[in-house]
């Protein structure tokens, strides 16, 4: 496997895969991969002859009392799973090289579904996303990129994104990886202590539990109260527990598919999941 640090590197590699014809796939990460992200690569391997990942910890997504000193950076590994994963090149730039020095020269926003959701919580957060998101694909061109769905609204992001600014690139989204115990993996799992990580499998307990009653016919309100107390009484903090339409994130509609989704924290640790409700 290739490795580039360099913009102009990693152009180079891409344009003599289109030269001899071949599609490409990009996955974006901000490394420290699990079995998540090695779904991620194999999807993009179906969809390409070459699948490019990048590991960037993209600063201008973190808040100011965020985890961006401490998020977890191993790189070396990364490299060794992406290269037994087959992945073709990887792509792991320095924040200098991505943003040279002026990590707001530009923004890119999607204010519709930004300030919401992990948007209230995390002010700035979607915005540099959508950001880093848009800089990779002007970086890479690929024809598909894939993502999680763990991550749902930045899915959705994502999605509006590449809608908006006309980007010739189609976006897959894979449903969530998740541990024996239901937790959705996450490279911020390992933040947890053993009591942390004993309640974790509470969180997608509780919102299969609301898919299930929601399908029927019980209020998003009395719902999403029941989430609040469930997951309080084990210890956590709740940002939110939502039932959400599940293409625009708007109030939900009876003939449409619905998501429920929660961000609750425990201790120093921010844990987000969902869980799709189907059209009745
Ligand atoms: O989901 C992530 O790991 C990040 O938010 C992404 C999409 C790589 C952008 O930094």
């Amino acid at each position: 496997m290739q490795t580039h640090h360099t913009i102009a590197a990693v152009r180079a590699a891409v344009q003599a895969f289109r030269a001899a014809g071949e599609r490409v796939a990009l996955v974006p990460t901000m490394g420290n991969l699990h079995a998540g992200h090695y779904a991620l690569i194999a999807t993009a391997r179906q969809h390409a002859e070459r699948v490019v990942a990048s590991v960037f910890v993209n600063p201008t997504q973190f808040g100011l009392n965020e985890d961006y000193s401490r998020y977890p950076r191993t790189l070396a590994a990364d490299q060794e799973g992406l290269a037994r994963a087959s992945c073709d090149a990887l792509f792991a730039p320095d924040a200098d090289e991505m943003y040279g020095g002026e990590p707001d020269l530009v923004q890119v926003s999607v204010p519709s579904l930004s300030a919401s959701l992990c948007g209230e919580f995390r002010p700035g957060h979607f915005q540099g996303v959508a950001t880093v998101v848009t800089k990779l694909f002007n970086i890479v061109a690929p024809d598909v990129a894939v993502f999680g769905e763990k991550d749902f609204q930045q899915l959705a992001v994502i999605r509006s994104l590449v809608r908006g600014l006309n980007l010739p690139i189609a976006i897959i989204g894979l449903p969530t990886v998740r541990e024996a115990d239901g937790v959705a993996m996450s490279s911020r799992n390992q933040y947890l202590l053993p009591d942390q990580r004993a309640v974790a499998p509470l969180i997608y307990q509780t919102l299969q539990a609301i898919a299930r009653r929601f399908q029927s016919g019980e209020s998003v309100e009395t719902l999403e109260a029941y989430g609040h107390a469930q997951l309080r009484q084990v210890g956590f903090e709740i940002d939110y527990v939502a039932i959400r339409d599940a293409l625009n994130l708007s109030t939900p509609a009876p003939d449409r598919d619905a998501v429920v989704l929660a961000a609750a924290r425990i201790g120093t640790t921010r844990l987000i999941d969902n869980f799709r409700i189907a059209a009745q």
